[in-house]
């Protein structure tokens, strides 16, 4: 086929719909949207994403062809962790509207085809919730107290922390109250962490389940899953010490028995018809993580290697292998996640061009933006991008977008310090920007000063700044250009919709290639072919249904992937 009659974005012809919408496992091939709700839409003009704004851009999701939306927190929340510290699991940030609101949302995605998932955070409240008020009020050693984890401290008059644990976001994980105790918070002092011992505290979540299953909603996806259950017999380890512990023996971190809430949460979930799926967020070494996914717990489990693994064809093979063997052990399906609301958006991921340091658990790349030296290849990142979400997608298991990747949206790096809201900067003294930049309100139009994010007449600007290069990205620019990041992502949800559920099924078999090749063949005779090289290489006999760019002199160039149909020309 002639370069130029490469089909980069074909038109969409299929709505969402999910296909059959009697099939209680559609969680295992579904690809998930993600709506951080503070930035999606605000169609009240405060300045703030909200649960109508989403209503109003059902349509949107729709003729991108998710089957699903998961929602972050929407729940009340003072906002010290973007909406995670929850004030009231069962109710809806006045912000962001009422469960008037949230039922007419659910019901507009519902009608066309759209699942719903809601984030549960189980590990901690916010400190604002009534538990922790009443535990303040309490006298140590009250049964109050006892629903979070208070300690005496160290030293004369107990003035250090009970350990040197490090909270997640950077500093001390434990904090000091009036009466000289210390609570335990894995991340910010707002967020008290739970005594998952107490059988309260396990009812607790088994309501707040039950209130949004209740509710119509299709899923649940599970915060830091792997931290709720901690043996803190004391003496306590060292931060140090933490580090040396194999599995199942660290005192907080993927405790065998944390098993024993989610079996009780599967009972929950299959008493209901058609049974509520969750997936788990675990950062847990990829051994451990079946544990999460099998189907007499949580039932699927995030895989995020996709997140560390360089653009290297090797790293992307051994991920991708030693996935499909997991989710064959837990009898799930592998999830595939590129970009989240907690990392620096992919296609600014892959640009970066300088060595950037280590991964860490929820920045990546923790210099980025901070270190000069680190900078980012925009042109190369996106490339690499679309190639990478066209492999993505072309592989058995669910997919999960973040909202703005359909835009191929950047990273904004350049926050003022003023404006940023993630306590990762405030508590590393700016040493890590945080997650600000992966959060900025999306644009919809390319007119400021909101990009359409809020209507024209809005009272505030949007809550975190917009720079105006987000013109270019906007879904009313992207829409009519066939060669946009939107239009790649149409094409690619209906094809893979079309091909009859090209994430569906474990099969997948690796055609013999070069080293800087992946080549998978999906049931159906269908190809991917990513070339990591340098070289061009040739294109798999038959068509070519969708390319990530052009291709050159009919073959297949660096940082491109290409879908084939077998023996079609
Ligand atoms: C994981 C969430 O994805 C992240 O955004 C949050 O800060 C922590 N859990 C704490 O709830």
């Amino acid at each position: 086929m002639p370069d130029d009659a490469v089909p980069t974005a074909a038109a969409p012809t299929a709505s969402a719909s999910t296909g059959d919408a009697a099939r209680d496992d559609w969680w295992r091939d579904a690809v998930v949207y993600q709506v951080y709700p503070r930035s999606f839409a605000d169609s009240d003009g405060n300045g703030i994403g909200d649960l109508r704004g989403v209503t109003d851009h059902v349509e949107h999701l729709a003729a991108l062809g998710v089957d699903a939306v998961w929602l972050s927190p929407f729940y009340p929340s003072a906002l010290a962790d973007g909406g995670y510290d929850i004030d009231d699991h069962r109710d809806v940030a006045p912000e962001l509207g009422t469960l008037a609101d949230f039922d007419a949302m659910a019901a507009a995605l519902h009608g066309r085809g759209i699942r719903v998932v809601v984030d549960i955070v189980p590990n901690h409240t916010s400190d604002r919730h009534r538990w922790f008020v009443a535990a303040l009020a309490a006298a140590p050693g009250s049964d109050e107290r006892d629903r979070y984890v208070f300690r005496e401290g160290r030293g004369p008059d107990g003035a250090e922390p009970p350990t040197d644990w490090e909270s997640d976001f950077g500093g001390p994980a434990w904090t000091r109250v009036p009466d000289g105790q210390w609570y335990l918070h894995l991340f910010a002092p707002e967020q008290p962490d739970l005594n998952w011992d107490r059988r309260d505290v396990r009812e607790e979540f088994l309501t707040t389940l039950r209130f949004w299953a209740d509710r119509g909603v299709d899923g649940f996806r599970v915060d830091v899953a792997n931290l709720l259950v901690k043996d803190l017999t004391e003496p306590l380890p060292s931060l140090a010490e933490l580090a040396a512990l194999t599995d199942g023996e660290h005192p907080y971190e993927d405790r065998d028995a944390v098993q024993e809430v989610y079996a009780e949460w599967r009972t929950l979930f299959d008493s209901y018809d058609p049974p509520r799926m969750a997936v788990a967020e675990a950062w847990v070494p990829a051994h451990r993580r079946a544990r999460y996914a099998s189907p007499q717990s949580l039932g699927q489990a995030f895989n995020f290697d996709l997140l560390t693994a360089p653009w290297d064809a090797g790293a992307w093979r051994g991920v991708i292998t030693e996935n499909l063997d997991l989710a064959a052990q837990s009898g799930s399906t592998s999830t595939w996640v590129l970009s989240n609301h907690d990392v620096i958006r992919h296609p600014t991921r892959y640009g970066i061009t300088a060595a950037a340091g280590q991964p860490n658990a929820i920045g990546y790349i923790p210099a980025f933006g901070v270190d000069p030296t680190i900078t980012v290849d925009e042109e190369l990142g996106a490339r690499r991008a679309r190639a990478a979400t066209l492999l993505m997608l072309a592989l058995p298991g669910s997919a999960y977008l973040y909202q703005g990747e359909e835009l191929g949206l950047l990273e904004v790096a350049d926050i003022p310090a003023d404006q940023r809201q993630d306590p990762t900067f405030f508590r590393t003294g700016g040493q890590r920007l945080g997650r600000d930049g992966c959060r900025v309100p999306l644009p919809w139009t390319s007119e400021p000063p909101s990009y359409g994010f809020s209507p024209a007449d809005a009272s505030a600007p949007p809550h975190l700044p917009q720079p105006a290069w987000f013109a270019r990205f906007s879904v009313a620019s992207e829409a009519g250009d066939p060669a946009s990041s939107l239009a790649l992502y149409r094409a690619a949800l209906a094809l893979r919709r079309e091909l009859g559920g090209l994430g569906r099924g474990e099969g997948l078999a690796w055609e013999p290639s070069s080293p800087a090749v992946v080549h998978v063949i999906r049931p159906g005779g269908w190809h991917c072919l990513t070339n990591f090289g340098p070289a061009p290489v040739d294109v798999p006999a038959g068509q070519v249904v969708l390319a990530s760019a052009p291709l050159v002199g009919g073959r297949v160039p660096t940082d491109v992937t290409v879908w084939v149909r077998a023996g079609q020309r």
